[in-house]
């Protein structure tokens, strides 16, 4: 492990923020199947099930995503007028209407099973998108994980065609999140981190 030092790894956390906006430029098949193979499938998992599922959408299907991710926004909008403000609720609705023009969207589901824990089946499907979202930054990419498509869960199953799947049907492949992927068109500010109430040290 000589070769990353200290500084550049937690430079790489700290510089990942969710990248909204991108340009219409595809991303290379072998990098979309490196930030697979080699990030995602990398996370540790329960039992080393590697029970990740990704769906990877690009081109026409990806357009014909966009009306289902237009609906999800109806889910959450009400939530969100509360939360942010006009400026940047309309920058959200945008981009839910559009994805941010993002050429890539990779649909993450888990396979759960009765051998192992709902909880760390899920947990290990999202330790796989976050280093997804790592490999994107040293990648050059931007993305944007999304719980939305959850408001629409079984449309978004129907749509990705799993609802055939004998695993789907025995009512163990879920849905947990969407990450947009492409090249960043913007450079929003990074969200400050909270550290109050958020630790408790015991000995
Ligand atoms: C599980 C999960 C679900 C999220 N869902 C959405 C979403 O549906 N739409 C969206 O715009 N951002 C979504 N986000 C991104 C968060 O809003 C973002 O991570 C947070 O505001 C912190 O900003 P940062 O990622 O730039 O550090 C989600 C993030 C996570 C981890």
């Amino acid at each position: 492990m000589g070769q990353i030092s200290k500084s550049d790894f937690y430079q790489l956390l700290q510089s990942r923020k969710s990248i909204r906006q991108f340009k219409t430029d595809d991303v290379p098949r072998d990098v979309l199947e490196r930030i697979i193979h080699q990030a995602a499938m990398h996370a540790p998992s329960g039992k080393n099930r590697q029970n990740w599922r990704f769906f990877v959408v690009q081109g026409e299907k990806k357009n014909q995503y966009l009306k289902f991710s237009q609906k999800s926004w109806l889910g959450i909008k009400d939530v969100l007028q509360q939360r942010l403000k006009p400026s940047l609720y309309a920058f959200t609705e945008r981009f839910f209407y559009t994805l941010g023009n993002a050429p890539v969207v990779i649909f993450a589901y888990s396979h759960n099973s009765a051998d192992e824990r709902y909880h760390t089946s899920i947990g290990s499907v999202y330790m796989a998108v976050q280093n997804l979202n790592l490999a994107c930054q040293i990648e050059g990419l931007g993305c944007c994980t999304m719980g939305a498509p959850l408001e629409i869960k079984n449309e978004v199953d129907e749509f990705l065609g799993v609802t055939d799947l004998p695993e789907y049907k025995s009512g163990e492949l879920e849905l947990l999140c969407a990450v947009a992927i492409g090249y960043a068109d913007h450079e929003p500010p990074k969200p400050s981190r909270q550290i109050e109430n958020r630790i408790t040290w015991l000995k």
